[in-house]
């Protein structure tokens, strides 16, 4: 009989995958000490079968949770059916889904790629080619400071974040950094050279901060008078997160940009990136300019397809969750004098500390929950779209419990 416990099984598996990537990986990740093997639901398991309720979703990805059936099945029957077929051919599911990603944007036509920070290069492309076709000296790309837009060069060159572009110096010519919500400080900086103005209507890694509608409407009013294309990075903040499909549809009227990109939900774990333009941005780019051998694969369609259909029905759901989630942070405020503030988007939270968060990160997940701190202080939460009241009550049951803790602790 072997007496060796679950507990030591766990710790021996995690040991031998620790050893494996530290001696092969690039050591460009600081890790959890958890290794995840399978979800359902709101719940994810780690290699022992520890159950964690998941509110940071693989950093925004699986809005429905794991597991979820319908999209279980379609990514089953697609996989016997056809995974690749390049973009040399006509696709079965690139134009239904991109005719439906016009109908709930408001913009025209979609490229399709495989992430984030591909979006983004794809969508600096049109800016620059769409200012080279007016004048050689138009291609200066204004962006926000705290911004973050992808890890690629061009996405990193216009990342409002010193920590993150310094090591990779010089990096794209003609980047451009105001400060958030200062609408003095983007007249003053935006001109004929401007090609694009780049904005995330709520920054995500930056903290979870929004951007006033005052000053959205500014960036559009400036981009349509210098003729240089608006972008909005949805890529954290849309596709469902706010109870709005897209953030920019949060303001009355909206504030239609002529680029929006999106990634991380929009199929759930399969990797798909978007770059949605209206026309205007969208004849920069004639054939042969840009491609993507992976983007918009028959898999990655296909299930944001059928996620998009259940997204419909959610939308209401994930604003009344949002807001129940926020009622119950605020009761926990009321306790612990180092919650400064709390930001509440939709599903989209953050919750401001005047406390290092990584402890209480580590403590929550030794409880049994899932979430991630940025900035040192900002405890980030972006539970899944199926989210339940019950489901929230134990995550702020499991966060009081874990704060109650921090709170005893001498101050470091
Ligand atoms: C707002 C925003 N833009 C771009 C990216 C980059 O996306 P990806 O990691 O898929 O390249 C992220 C990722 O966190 C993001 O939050």
């Amino acid at each position: 009989m072997s007496t060796v416990s679950p507990a030591q099984q766990e710790a021996s598996v995690l040991d031998r995958l620790r050893a494996l990537e530290s001696e092969f990986l690039l050591q460009n990740y600081a890790r959890y000490p958890i290794a995840i093997h399978r979800g359902k639901g709101c719940y994810a398991y780690d290699t022992a079968g520890k159950r964690y309720l998941d509110f940071i979703t693989g950093i925004g990805v699986n809005a429905l949770g794991h597991a979820h059936p319908r999209l279980v099945r379609a990514i089953r029957e697609q996989a016997a059916l056809l995974l690749h077929s390049s973009n040399l051919y006509y696709s079965e599911f690139q134009g239904p889904l991109a005719e439906r990603l016009a109908k709930i944007s408001g913009l025209q036509r979609t490229f399709f790629c495989n992430s984030g920070a591909e979006s983004m290069e794809g969508a600096m492309k049109m800016i620059r080619a769409h200012g080279r076709k007016i004048h050689p000296e138009k291609y200066e790309i204004i962006s926000l400071h705290n911004s973050f837009h992808g890890r690629t060069f061009g996405a990193l060159s216009i990342t409002g974040q010193e920590k993150y572009r310094k090591d990779f110096e010089p990096l794209l010519a003609g980047a451009k950094f105001v400060p958030p919500n200062d609408v003095a400080a983007l007249e003053q900086a935006v001109s004929e050279r401007t090609a694009g103005i780049v904005i995330e209507w709520i920054q995500g890694e930056g903290g979870i901060y929004p951007m006033s509608v005052e000053y959205a409407r500014k960036a559009r009013e400036l981009a349509t008078r210098y003729d240089a294309l608006l972008v909005f990075d949805e890529i954290q903040c849309g596709v469902g997160r706010t109870g709005k499909y897209f953030a920019y549809q949060l303001a009355d009227p909206v504030v239609l940009p002529d680029i929006m990109v999106a990634a991380k939900p929009l199929a759930c774990g399969i990797p798909l990136g978007v770059v949605v333009a209206n026309e205007r941005a969208a004849e920069s780019i004639a054939a042969g300019m840009h491609g993507s051998t992976f983007g918009g694969g028959p898999l990655a369609c296909r299930v944001a397809i059928e996620f998009l259909d259940i997204l419909e029905g959610l939308l209401p759901q994930i604003e009344k969750s949002g807001a129940y989630f926020r009622m119950k942070l605020e009761e926990l405020q009321k306790r612990y004098s180092f919650i400064q503030e709390i930001r509440c988007h939709g599903l989209m939270v953050g919750v401001e500390l005047s406390v290092p968060g990584k402890q209480i990160v580590l403590d929550a997940m030794q409880q049994g929950l899932l979430l991630n701190c940025t900035h040192e202080t900002v405890l980030r939460f972006l539970p899944p779209y199926i989210v339940t009241q019950p489901e929230i009550d134990r995550a702020v049951r499991i966060l009081n419990r874990v704060l109650k803790t921090a709170k005893s602790k001498p101050a470091a």
